[in-house]
């Protein structure tokens, strides 16, 4: 096996997974996605977190190839989510007498997915743990993803071990860290990453980093995606930006359309918006694009203007289906606009007034919900919602 060393006794057991189409059997991952654990060779060995269960066996066998026949000691699980402990009850097996280091919540996950754990070490924020030449602190960010999830940062290198955070979709194509890689690839795997699995949680995301900040990281080392270790600004710019929803002036349109009429209503409001100046806007059929990558450009631009059928009686499935997905990562700070369409009663717009009542984003014009074939009345109005959004985004 091409080993891959972080630096000094620290090694990389990173595992490509391009087979699963969608991540949490919701996300499409149509570039894949790595599994990455790391392991420390000191006087005591030490594992942080492991991989996806199907990487057990190759898994085993690269950790033996480096260690030989000596016992791991412990075994540091940032983060409890199964793509992380996959291998957990396959470490335990092969080394019976390892410690696992999480703290106060880790351990009733641990119960709650695989069984009681018997050799626990419970760590707090800035406890240090002694390997040898190495020293491990932990530092608590609960909800980047789950509750329980921590960073472990390596003293001597200075190596922060950050779970989820900072993580990307995306195998790693032979490129492991980020001076290995042309970035612009994961320009949107790093994002559609944090908006996906992290994006709910971004006052979490921004105590994470203000926590962080003084610990003087040289390298980061998350369990998906690359390691960063020459351009560290590059991720952490990004995740600072996206969770404080600092927006750029652009609007996303969403329409659900069966006959073409809702399709007609935001073809003109883009066209205004661009007439208007606007430069930045991207308009997603709901029935074609997955929530996914809508729900990204939503992070991106401050604008959201969303247009519905009625469909028996109620909202188009799938716009539905993308709006629950938006109240449930409730991003902030956007201007909102809504229209549709209806043919025999109303539903679709009457729905999305409810949407528009939950999510609390300022409405910059009134509904439109025209009947049938669009008319030149319900035009003007479109191209009047458009200019409304125009002159709100351009509103110092
Ligand atoms: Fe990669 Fe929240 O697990």
């Amino acid at each position: 096996m091409h080993q891959v060393k972080l630096a000094e006794d620290i090694y990389f057991l990173g595992y490509n997974d391009r087979r699963t189409n969608l991540f949490e059997n919701i996300w499409p991952i149509p570039h894949g996605i790595s599994y990455n654990s790391y392991l420390i060779v000191d006087e005591k060995i030490t594992l942080i977190d492991t991989v996806e269960r199907a990487f057990i066996d190759d898994y085993l066998d690269n950790i033996e190839a480096i260690i030989g026949d000596r016992p791991i000691d412990y075994l540091v699980i940032n983060h409890m989510e199964p793509d992380h402990s996959g291998a957990l009850k396959s470490i335990i097996q092969k080394y019976p007498e390892i410690t696992l280091v999480g703290n106060k919540k880790t351990f009733g996950f641990v119960e709650s997915y695989y069984f009681t754990p018997e050799k626990v070490l419970e760590v707090y924020d800035n406890h240090v743990l002694e390997l040898g030449k190495h020293k491990l602190q932990f530092q608590m960010i609960p909800m980047v993803h789950w509750p329980e999830t921590m960073v472990t940062f390596e003293e001597t290198n200075k190596i922060a071990f950050t779970g989820d955070a900072f993580g990307s979709y995306g195998t790693l194509d032979g490129g492991i860290f980020d001076d290995e890689i042309n970035l612009d690839f994961y320009e949107i795997e790093v994002m559609r990453y944090f908006t996906n699995i992290v994006g709910k949680y971004c006052p979490h995301t921004q105590r994470a980093i203000k926590k962080l900040a003084p610990l003087d990281i040289k390298m980061i080392a998350a369990t998906h995606g690359p390691i960063w270790r020459s351009d560290l600004d590059w991720v952490l710019t990004r995740y600072n930006k996206w969770s404080s929803y600092d927006l750029d002036r652009g609007v996303v349109i969403v329409y659900g359309s069966m006959y073409g009429n809702t399709q007609k209503m935001a073809e003109i409001i883009a066209r205004q918006l661009a007439v208007q100046g606007i430069k930045n806007i991207r308009v997603y059929d709901a029935s074609k694009t997955h929530s996914s990558y809508i729900i990204n450009d939503i992070f991106k631009y401050k604008g959201f203007i969303v247009g519905s059928p009625s469909y028996n009686n109620a909202l188009f499935p799938n716009v539905e289906t993308l709006l629950s997905t938006i109240e449930h990562m409730a991003p902030k700070n956007h201007y909102l606009g809504i229209f549709g369409n209806f043919s025999w009663s109303g539903g679709g717009v009457k729905n999305l007034k409810v949407f528009a009542e939950k999510i609390k984003w300022e409405m910059v014009y009134e509904p439109i919900e025209e009947k049938g074939a669009l008319k030149a009345n319900k035009q003007e109005e479109l191209i009047n919602m458009a200019n409304a959004m125009a002159d709100k985004l351009f509103e110092k």
